[in-house]
């Protein structure tokens, strides 16, 4: 993904700004490593990073958009690489260490996973607040928890049996969540008759806009193929589509020719106000 769909996805604007704080936006940015690097490495108002851009800078190796998403993308594009891998990609771009996220449908816990290694560092700050409504899903995402991630690491999950409706009950008033993710439907080797229904889903939905912080994301996987699957995917389709423009950009990925693929649908909470940060001359304009 280039720098130009990336901030397109995020519904931001390139904005260089020259020392004495008169800025113009760029529209045509032209890929320059590094005025993209200086963007990038800016700061957020909550002090964290930034995350945009898709040049492979010399000045930056950790550019936080690496090769990698463009090449994921270009793979989705051509059909070999899944809607999940994406959806983790893209997280990546959204999520910083020390975050708290939310896993709404932990099943087999490979988001679960995938989000704590996100937020886990040595400050032990990040959180994984993990959901699911079966027992067996829950058990299924603490083994993998206990394969693949350190027992620090585990400490920053935490797993609750109950239906992402009611997250707000379990994720603190006064934290601010960077990401929720919803990978709907079934539990694969489960039960396929106990899925997420639009009802609840929606009503979780809700509940992840109002703890999403500004600059979060709320990132959907959906799948059309099973029992009310394709009314789920509509109501979501719905609700997105009526989020204000000012403060949302809502966004749909969809393969065409397979009607019966996942979809993926990311809402991304903009920040809501023009900020100036002095120490790199530049002001990010949402
Ligand atoms: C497709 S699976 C999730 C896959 C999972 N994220 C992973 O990485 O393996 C969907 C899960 O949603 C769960 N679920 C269904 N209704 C739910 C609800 N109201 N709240 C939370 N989880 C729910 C199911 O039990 C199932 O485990």
């Amino acid at each position: 993904m280039n720098l130009y769909s990336y901030s397109s996805l995020l519904g931001r604007r390139i904005v260089k700004c020259e020392p004495n704080l008169k800025y113009y936006i760029s529209p045509s940015l032209k890929t320059n490593t590094r005025n993209i690097a200086v963007f990038a490495s800016s700061s957020e108002p909550n002090g964290t990073s930034i995350s945009v851009s898709g040049a492979h800078s010399p000045i930056c190796p950790d550019f936080p958009i690496s090769g990698c998403m463009e090449q994921v993308m270009v793979e989705y594009l051509f059909g070999r690489k899944k809607a999940t891998e994406v959806a983790h990609y893209v997280w990546k771009q959204v999520v910083q260490k020390g975050d708290a996220v939310v896993d709404a449908t932990c099943g087999n816990g490979y988001d679960t996973l995938a989000l704590l290694k996100l937020v886990a560092d040595k400050t032990q700050r990040g959180r994984v607040y993990g959901m699911d409504v079966q027992n067996s899903a829950l058990e299924s995402t603490s083994s993998l928890l206990d394969q693949f991630a350190s027992p620090d690491e585990k400490e920053l999950v935490e797993l609750f049996i109950m239906s992402h409706s009611q997250m707000e009950d379990i994720v603190p008033n006064d934290m601010a969540v960077r990401l929720v993710a919803f990978n709907l439907g079934y539990l694969p080797g489960g039960d396929k008759k106990i899925i997420t229904k639009s009802e609840t889903t929606l009503l979780a939905l809700e509940a992840a806009k109002r703890i999403l912080a500004p600059g979060g994301l709320i990132s959907i996987v959906t799948y059309v193929g099973h029992p009310g699957g394709r009314e789920e995917f509509e109501k979501i389709e719905d609700f997105a589509s009526i989020l204000p423009v000012e403060s949302w950009n809502c966004c749909k990925l969809q393969t065409l020719n397979r009607p019966l693929a996942p979809m993926l649908m990311f809402l991304f909470k903009k920040w809501d106000r023009i900020f100036v940060l002095p120490k790199h001359n530049l002001v990010s304009c949402f």
